[in-house]
């Protein structure tokens, strides 16, 4: 149970990836500012995050079940904390969909949205009322560039993450006059089971309903070019987790972060070009028109973005 000067931290989707490295970071910290309950929905995979946290386990760390689709889930989580307190919220459960949109179903789409948005605000509903109760908090949400820009055959991914920046940008407002800080991390590609999960789908999928050339595009052109693009810009779920614990640990957090100085530059085409038409025409362009030179560019950018973009993007120390 947190201490009284230990800041109490819930972080959702603890079982891999960014969250599980996120909660073992601020558990294991030196300086022991944190106490934090660390949450999965299901808690057979609990092993790997027990074994990553060592001493800190029933100490800085605790684990709680916790689906962020269920209001009765989250009621129980948070009457087992300490006085119900959550200092920091960490909304990082978050679900991937790829594919043709034609090819999937409205309740898979809807159960993106589930988890990525309503998931999120569930969580933030929780612990509002004592977070401007008390008058301080912060709320931190895993977002991505693709709440900022839009990428092909992420379609409703996309658009969750897009939901969830509005969502904050209008929450950080109000919750300002609460002291209660909003923050969202944008990663670009992080290298974590989250693009493995959406490979094993789609080689499952017959992608009823699309047509032939769109499969043909998605197989043949962008399937290779995301890989290709987490393998060259691809952080590790520690270096991001890293960056969020930094703002955690900030005492007037900004209200965005983005964490791959390479991704910025394509996300700055969208401010580049309010019509969105530079955006647009740049992705299809590197995607469809110049495919052999596609590898080249994504070996352009490391080189152009080495000092220029850094100063947007939060890194760790
Ligand atoms: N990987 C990337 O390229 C990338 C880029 C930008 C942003 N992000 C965001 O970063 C966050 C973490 O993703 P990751 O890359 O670390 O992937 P990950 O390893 O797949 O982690 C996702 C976590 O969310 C959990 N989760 C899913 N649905 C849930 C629910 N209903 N209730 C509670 N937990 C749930 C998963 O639990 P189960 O094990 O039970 O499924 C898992 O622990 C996500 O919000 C993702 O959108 C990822």
């Amino acid at each position: 149970m947190a201490s009284d000067e230990q800041k109490a931290v819930l972080v959702t989707g603890c079982s891999s990836g960014i969250g599980l490295r996120l909660a073992v970071l601020l558990a294991q910290d030196a300086k022991k500012r944190y106490h934090v309950t660390a949450t999965m929905r299901d808690l057979r995979k609990k092993d790997k995050l027990e074994q990553a946290a060592g001493d800190a386990l029933n100490k800085t760390l605790s684990i709680q079940r916790l689906d962020v689709c269920s209001d009765e889930s989250v009621a129980e989580c948070l009457n087992n904390m300490k006085d119900r307190r959550v200092d920091v919220l960490v909304n990082n459960a978050g679900v991937g969909q790829i594919g043709p949109i034609e090819s999937l179903s409205m309740q898979d789409m809807q159960k993106v949205f589930e988890t990525n948005f309503f998931g999120a605000v569930r969580m933030i509903k929780a612990v509002l009322p004592d977070m401007k109760k008390r008058k301080s908090g912060h709320i931190v949400t895993m977002s991505s560039v693709m709440g900022l820009q839009g990428i092909v055959f992420n379609d409703v991914y996309a658009a969750s993450k897009f939901a969830m920046e509005g969502f904050c940008e209008s929450l950080a407002v109000q919750l300002l006059k609460f002291n209660v800080n909003v923050s969202l991390i944008e990663p670009g590609p992080v290298n974590t089971e989250f693009e493995m999960k959406l490979m094993e789908e789609v080689g499952k999928s017959q992608f009823p309903g699309a047509d032939a050339e769109t499969v043909r595009y998605f197989k043949e052109v962008y399937l290779p070019a995301s890989h290709e693009i987490f393998t060259t810009l691809g952080q590790s779920p520690d270096t991001v987790a890293k960056a969020t614990m930094q703002v955690i640990g900030m005492r007037l957090p900004r209200l965005r972060y983005q964490t791959n100085a390479l991704y910025t530059p394509l996300v700055a085409l969208k401010y580049a070009d309010e019509s969105g038409s530079l955006s647009v025409r740049t992705f299809y362009n590197l995607l469809f028109n110049f495919g052999p030179l596609f590898h080249l560019s994504m070996n352009l950018i490391k080189c152009i973005t080495c000092n220029c973009f850094r100063r947007g993007a939060v890194s760790p120390s």
